[in-house]
C-alpha cells in the first residue's frame, strides 16, 4: 500500500487521502480498487470534481455504464435529485432508495460500483449509509451460513418502491412492472475471489419455495443482521465530496430529503465484471 487512509469506522469504508491530479492520473487505480473491495466504501474529500473530471476518474477504475437500461445519459454520468423537472423520468424511482437496497438487482450483471459526487447538500437528511453484506456474511456462524447457501431469494423493484407508494396506481404498478423484471438469485453470492457476500435489501419479495411467514420472518432477521451498525457506515456529505460503493458487497440507502431541498450529486456507474449466480 502507499496510498494513506483513515477508517472512520472498524468494518467498512475507508477515507483515502488522494487529491484531484493524484485521482485524476490514474496511477492508484488498482489499488484504489483494491481498498474498495476490501472495505466496501472509499471517499475523497474537497476533490471538487466537475463532470468531465468524475467521468475522466471513473474510466481509470472500470467500463462506465452507458444507456442500456438505467439511461444513465449520453456520457454515462446522471444528475440525481428529487426535483421532477431536472430528472423528470427517475424522481419517482429516488424514493425507493431512502430503502436499504442494492442497485440491479433485477439483473444477472449487477453494476460493479457507483461513483458519487456532492453538489448542493440537503439542510436535512441526505446522509448515505452503507452496510457491508462481506463481513455481515462473514460473522454469521458456520451452521447458519451453511442453512444459507442453499436459499435463493426473489428480488422485485415493486416491493422496494411499496414502501414508497404503498397504494400504487395502476399506471405506477404497470410502470414497475415492465420496466424491472422481478429477478431470482441466490441468496449468497460466491464470488470469483473466493469470498462471499448476502444478496440482500428491501427488494427482496421472498425466499424461493418457503412459506411466506417463514420467509418474511428469515428476511427480517437477515436484514436486521447486516443493517447493524458495526457493518455500517453513514457517510455525512461536504461540499467537493465524491465517494465510491461496491455495489456487489455493500446495501446503501439515504436518509430522506425532500424534493425542494436542492441535493443534487452527480453519479458514474461502472459496470459489473461477474455474474451474481454461476453458471451451473
Ligand atoms: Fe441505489
Amino acid at each position: 500500500m502507499t496510498v494513506r487512509t483513515i477508517d472512520p469506522v472498524p468494518r467498512i469504508a475507508s477515507q483515502i487521502l488522494l487529491d484531484k491530479a493524484e485521482l485524476l492520473g490514474g496511477r492508484h487505480a488498482a489499488e484504489i480498487r483494491q481498498i474498495l473491495d476490501q472495505r466496501g466504501v472509499v471517499f475523497f474529500r474537497d476533490v471538487n470534481f466537475t463532470d468531465d473530471e468524475q467521468l475522466a476518474f471513473a474510466a481509470t477504475l472500470g467500463t462506465i455504464r452507458l444507456g442500456a437500461i438505467r439511461k444513465e445519459g449520453d456520457r454515462g454520468i446522471m444528475t440525481i435529485t428529487r426535483n421532477p423537472d431536472d430528472n423528470p423520468r427517475y424522481a419517482e424511482y429516488f424514493h425507493g432508495t431512502f430503502h436499504w437496497h442494492m442497485d440491479g438487482s433485477y439483473e444477472d450483471i449487477p453494476p460493479l460500483a457507483s461513483i458519487l459526487s456532492a453538489r448542493v447538500l440537503s439542510a436535512t437528511g441526505g446522509q448515505t449509509e452503507f452496510a457491508n453484506s462481506y463481513a455481515a456474511w462473514e460473522d454469521l456462524p458456520g451452521d447458519e451460513k451453511r442453512a444459507l447457501e442453499r436459499l435463493q431469494v426473489v428480488h422485485s423493484m415493486e416491493t422496494l418502491l411499496r414502501l414508497a407508494f404503498p397504494e400504487p396506481s395502476d399506471e405506477q404498478l404497470e410502470s414497475w412492472r415492465t420496466s424491472f423484471i422481478p429477478k431470482t438469485h441466490p441468496l449468497v453470492w460466491t464470488h470469483r475471489s473466493g469470498r462471499k457476500s448476502l444478496v440482500l435489501g428491501h427488494s427482496v419479495t421472498s425466499i424461493v419455495g418457503m412459506a411466506k411467514p417463514e420467509s418474511d420472518a428469515l428476511l427480517r432477521k437477515l436484514m436486521n443482521w447486516v443493517t447493524q451498525p458495526r457493518f455500517v457506515y453513514r457517510h455525512d456529505w461536504q461540499p467537493g465530496d465524491t465517494l465510491i460503493w461496491d455495489n456487489t458487497g455493500t446495501l446503501h440507502r439515504v436518509e430522506p430529503y425532500t424534493a425542494d431541498s436542492g441535493r443534487t450529486m452527480q453519479r458514474v456507474t461502472l459496470d459489473g465484471e461477474e455474474p451474481l449466480a454461476r453458471a451451473a
